[in-house]
């Protein structure tokens, strides 16, 4: 069902050996570089020894440096939002000018198939595209999807080049072309910032969070580079016979630019490969990447860039009743928000109120992802941009009053109630007796009533005392923009949660 592509598998060449002078493939006309503070990395081949000179519109603005195996890298100045540029390198007797380059932040966008989602897939499809010529200052690029048995030192393929924004570059066939996640979310930065942005698509869709993680990420969570995938599964059939394959062919090659941030939609994968893991293999996946970029910048990369990512959404029949709600679960190590203290310096668009039951690409693949970009866009303002009073997280319980009647959720924020009998659920102390030993010891805790910040659950259904309580913890928790629980504006949906021993954490008070 998640789009999967045969692929030849690249073994890594040493393409600088050719002695050419050029750019890095994913330098190139009409790009965004990183704006002031930072500097922007430029990096490219040539013959060795030979001198490189960067000129950015006739100035000579970066250390003259040399060729040193085959490859040449410089640091800018830091250079502030605006444009057009042109950047000139220039060696011996030849030069090589990068035209009509922007500076302002880029933002890396990652992922699987809702990632890959073209723009030409959702809903008001056409509205969207026809907004392409409103944002030439949003620019776009695009990794070919590659694999690699080993790390690779640049991109073996560009699927987009840096381009201008069109109708035809943002559509283009199902799941192949451009993310409208990324470009969506680029937009509304756009809007709010004012200033040039460059959005860096490498994503694939079908792929598990272990694909996208290096060797050294998953060895700290226990895993190892051998793993192999099964054949198939209900969801996907895997073209990748192990882990790390694309963090070595549409990652690492990307390490050495400077970046603002990233976004990533993935998680549908892992709901049935290593599902308990997740918790560890994700977080995981995002220190490494930190420390990567960083370190591969010479520090122009932030060591805790802003990471923002999409809760999953919603999928009918899947075959593991608990994988939904636990990799969203897992998606904030297991606190139910973020940024905490695991996850520091993140922003999460929830979307499990976002489902699509006829979308024609399947259940697992709703068509509004233009709420899910405008949820990120304001984590990304509040938690990047520095709008400290703008509302990003939905209402979060932190305080559990229980009586011998209810439980009284109480939220960090004033909450917009509708009632239901089942989107909270209570976990008795004993286990009810059944003749059933498979049935669920969760039992519905309905709403009974609600003030201004806190709800109040039923806990008749238990004769025993209360050990647990989650919320929306199905795979399809609510209807389209109707889950019980949202901010008192009715924008931002509670996320689901699941406390299943209660803890100092949790705020329980008795
Ligand atoms: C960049 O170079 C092109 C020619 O290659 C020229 O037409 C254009 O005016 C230059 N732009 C800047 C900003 O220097
Ligand atoms: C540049 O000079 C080198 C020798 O120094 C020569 O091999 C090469 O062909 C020259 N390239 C161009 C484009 O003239
Ligand atoms: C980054 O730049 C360094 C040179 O500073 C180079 O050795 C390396 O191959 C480049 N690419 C990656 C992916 O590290
Ligand atoms: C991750 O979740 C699994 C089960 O879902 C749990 O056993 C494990 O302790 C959790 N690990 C971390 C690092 O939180
Ligand atoms: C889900 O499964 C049920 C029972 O097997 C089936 O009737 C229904 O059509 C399925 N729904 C979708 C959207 O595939
Ligand atoms: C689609 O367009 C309709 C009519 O303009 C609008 O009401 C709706 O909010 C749009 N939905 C999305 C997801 O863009
Ligand atoms: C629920 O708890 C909140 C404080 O956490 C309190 O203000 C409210 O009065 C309580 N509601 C009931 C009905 O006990």
């Amino acid at each position: 069902m998640l789009l999967t592509t045969l692929c030849v598998y690249i073994f890594a060449i040493l393409r600088s050996s050719d002695g050419m002078f050029r750019f890095a493939s994913y330098y190139g006309d009409h790009m965004v570089l990183q704006k002031a503070p930072e500097k922007a990395v430029l990096w490219g081949f040539g013959p060795d020894n030979a001198e490189v000179t960067i000129y950015l519109s006739g100035q000579s603005t970066a250390p003259v440096v040399s060729v040193v195996d085959g490859i040449w890298r410089v640091a800018l100045v830091a250079v502030k939002a605006g444009g057009p540029y042109n950047i000139t390198a220039v060696t011996q007797n030849q030069s090589i000018t990068l035209t009509d380059v922007l500076f302002g932040d880029v933002w890396l966008c990652g992922g699987q198939s809702n990632m890959a989602f073209t723009t030409n897939q959702v809903l008001n499809a056409s509205d969207e595209m026809a907004l392409a010529s409103k944002f030439p200052r949003v620019r776009i690029f695009m990794a070919s999807l590659i694999q690699s048995h080993t790390e690779l030192t640049d991109l073996d393929g560009v699927e987009v080049p840096w381009s201008v924004p069109t109708a035809e570059l943002l559509g283009g066939g199902d799941f192949r072309h451009y993310s409208a996640v990324c470009w969506m979310f680029g937009r509304l930065l756009y809007t709010t910032l004012g200033y040039p942005i460059g959005l860096v698509g490498s994503y694939w869709g079908g792929t598990p969070v272990e694909v996208w993680s290096s060797p050294r990420a998953l060895k700290r969570c226990g895993l190892h580079r051998s793993n192999w995938f099964p054949k198939s599964s209900t969801l996907t059939s895997w073209p990748w016979s192990t882990n790390s394959v694309l963090w070595n062919a549409m990652i690492h090659p990307l390490l050495n630019m400077t970046l603002k941030g990233a976004i990533w939609y993935q998680g549908e994968a892992n709901t049935e490969y290593h599902l308990n893991k997740y918790n560890c293999t994700f977080p995981s996946m995002i220190d490494d990447w930190r420390m990567a970029f960083h370190q591969s910048s010479g520090g122009q990369t932030a060591a805790d860039f802003p990471f923002g990512f999409v809760q999953l959404s919603t999928y009918i029949n899947s075959s593991l009743p608990d994988g939904f709600p636990s990799v969203r679960w897992h998606q904030t190590a297991d606190y139910g928000f973020v940024p905490n203290p695991r996850m520091k310096n993140t922003f999460m668009a929830v979307a499990m109120d976002l489902g699509d039951k006829t979308s024609p690409f399947g259940s697992i693949h709703p068509r509004d992802k233009l709420d899910v970009a405008y949820r990120l866009s304001l984590g990304a303002r509040a938690v990047v941009y520095g709008e400290t009073s703008l509302a990003f997280q939905g209402p979060f319980p932190n305080k559990f009053l229980i009586n011998d009647q209810y439980i009284n959720v109480t939220y960090d924020q004033r909450v917009s109630v509708t009632q239901s009998k089942n989107i909270f659920e209570i976990r008795c102390s004993e286990v009810q007796t059944s003749c059933n030993p498979l049935s669920s010891p969760w039992v519905p805790a309905p709403i009974m009533q609600w003030g201004q910040s806190y709800v109040l659950v039923s806990t008749r259904d238990c004769s025993s005392s209360v050990a647990g309580l989650r919320f929306a913890w199905t795979d399809w928790p609510c209807d389209f923009k109707a889950c019980p629980v949202y901010s008192a504006d009715g924008v931002l949906p509670a996320p689901p949660f699941s406390f299943d021993k209660w803890s100092p954490r949790n705020g329980l008070v008795h």
